[in-house]
């Protein structure tokens, strides 16, 4: 593996169009990118094949949700509290910098440092400013949502989502309604999401505006299995547990029966992701999994397991799996003051002992008359907890009156009941599009300095272009046989580039640059005996096919034909 600069690599993702800084004619704007033509397909492949194994072999369904969310989701999500990193500013030139990354030198995890600890840090270690040398100033929190507000004025804050998971949870109601009720239910949602990092760095890996890949699926909290787990649990993978900190590779039934993955669900999320990521291009030996520190956890998670690439920036996180328990449900249910539970059914009912407050209707009646009713159901519509010292409040008409023990009773009766009401949990694949996309880039990409020759040996269902196909000159009606080549490529729906311009080691090149995974070149012979030239990428081996089937062994090479089968 020859080693891998990413400026290089940006340079030809800028060249060639697959990404492009944002707004860089007005100087453009740290940790932001725009998608070029290349990139679009590229990165439309790799959400094709996510949403394939997920709405198609899992069956989740796919929703779209807003991206301006009312401060009120995110105050039940713990983000206007929790989201936020550490910062300080330089005393002269005032810079702003992430507190933790300037004694990242001298610690192995500064991100668990208090701002006073990380006050001390730079006093010990003299850390000053790397823009002009002056003092570090005090360490605060920064707060990652972009602020806005929803409609004129300043009525209604509102802020970007940090995450797309929210909108499915806000949606749990309807989403359960859709499912008929019934758990599992996996949901998936692909989009933008923002967070206002402050110094991003290291080119797609902290952006700003970014895409996420989230699958949010809603389990019963006593019932952590998956169905397939037993087609799966051979496979092997490699993990770093928070207990050892080493590497190892280990299948995912030993995994959940040695307790090092917590249960069968994670497990079989953890695999799957790994599935996808090999499906898309990411080098197997440069894929582990490492389970987060205690105290590293996201504020919701009780098990997380980060999928990380090693990359020119070293080991980097580029999906987290994470068991997020009941925190999302509870905590919406909390500050909606809407229930968002399961109705799970027991196999029999059962006979359960159930406290409640019991109206006394005697001496209701005689006092309350016609309103004697509905102030007896009301209360019995509270709970034992609603009792303080012995009396209970209700609103009759507008005013607010108290009832004594003459009223009501806290009675324990034994009653059968076909189910409970559970709050679900939930696990959460969460992927980091951006990130996946450069990975796979970045473990694509080779590049031959002796021949200064680059080859991007892209996965064919993700490479952006599928078939070039080339005229040898653009004269004698080859042309026309190419262009129809291509034509009868494209409306197999395969995304075909037709090249006739400059020599055809030089289309080879540019394909082979942007990672496309076969040519065909139409030459003299194509007019003698109706046959062209196919070209393998990864091995520069040429056959001779039909013209005419063309298309069809493109969509057989695409279906995982291989090459020398040909
Ligand atoms: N939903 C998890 C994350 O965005 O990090």
């Amino acid at each position: 593996m020859s080693e891998i600069n990413s400026a290089d690599l940006m340079a030809l993702c800028k060249r060639r169009g697959f990404i492009w800084p944002s707004f860089e004619l007005y100087g453009g704007v740290a940790g932001m990118y725009d998608y070029g033509p290349l990139g679009c397909s590229l990165r439309n492949n790799i959400v094709e094949v996510w949403r394939s194994i997920y709405k198609g072999r899992e069956g989740f369904v796919e929703i779209d949700s807003d991206t301006v969310n009312p401060r009120e989701v995110f105050k039940a999500s713990g983000h206007v509290d929790e989201f936020a990193d550490l910062i300080t500013y330089c005393k002269e030139c005032q810079a702003p910098f992430r507190a933790d990354h300037m004694v990242k030198d001298f610690y192995d995890n500064p991100d668990i440092l208090s701002p006073k600890q990380l006050e001390e840090a730079f006093v010990k270690h003299n850390i000053r400013c790397p823009e002009c040398g002056g003092e570090l100033g005090p360490v605060d929190e920064f707060n990652l949502m972009f602020r806005t507000n929803i409609g004129p004025g300043s009525a209604r804050v509102g802020y970007l989502r940090p995450e797309t998971a929210q909108g499915i949870f806000v949606n749990f109601p309807n989403l359960y309604r859709y499912n008929r009720e019934k758990l599992p239910l996996g949901v998936i949602q692909t989009g933008r999401s923002y967070r206002n990092e402050i110094a991003p760095r290291q080119g797609m890996i902290r952006l700003r505006e970014f895409n996420q890949m989230e699958v949010e699926l809603f389990v019963d909290p006593e019932d952590k299995d998956w169905s397939r787990f037993e087609e799966i649990q051979d496979e092997t993978i490699r993990l770093v547990p928070n207990t050892t900190g080493e590497l190892v590779e280990m299948t995912v039934k030993e995994a959940v029966d040695k307790g090092i993955i917590a249960n069968r669900v994670l497990a079989y999320f953890v695999n799957t992701t790994k599935q996808l990521l090999l499906r898309l291009g990411v080098d197997p030996q440069r894929l582990r999994f490492r389970q987060h520190l205690d105290d590293e956890m996201a504020h919701y998670a009780a098990d997380c397991w980060d999928a990380e690439v090693l990359l020119s920036y070293g080991w980097t996180e580029i999906t987290g799996i994470a068991d997020r328990g009941c925190w999302d449900l509870s905590r919406h249910a909390q500050f909606s003051g809407t229930e968002l539970t399961h109705f799970k059914k027991f196999d029999e009912p059962r006979e359960v002992e159930v406290t409640k407050v019991r109206a006394k209707h005697k001496a209701l009646g005689p006092l309350y008359k016609g309103k004697a009713k509905d102030i007896a159901a009301a209360i019995e519509s509270l709970v034992p907890g609603d009792v303080k010292d012995g009396k209970i409040s209700l609103e009759i008409d507008g005013e607010v009156k108290e009832f004594g023990e003459e009223f009501f009773e806290v009675v324990t009766v034994k009653e059968k009941v076909a189910g409970e009401r559970v709050v679900p949990h939930v696990i959460e694949p969460s992927h980091g599009l951006d990130r996946i996309f450069y990975s796979v880039l970045e473990h694509a990409y080779e590049y031959d300095a002796e021949k200064d020759y680059t080859v991007l040996h892209l996965a064919p269902i993700v490479a952006p272009i599928k078939v070039g196909v080339f005229p040898l000159m653009e004269k004698d009606g080859l042309d026309d046989v190419a262009r129809s080549i291509y034509e009868g490529i494209h409306t197999h729906r395969v995304e075909a580039y037709y090249d006739g311009s400059g020599t055809i080691g030089k289309r080879y090149a540019r394909m082979d640059e942007v990672g496309t995974p076969w040519c065909i070149t139409v030459d003299y012979d194509t007019l003698e005996n109706g046959t062209v030239t196919i070209r393998d990428r990864d091995t520069t081996e040429q056959k001779r096919i039909p013209k005419d089937e063309a298309a069809r062994i493109v969509d057989e090479l695409l279906s995982g034909k291989p090459f020398a089968e040909l």
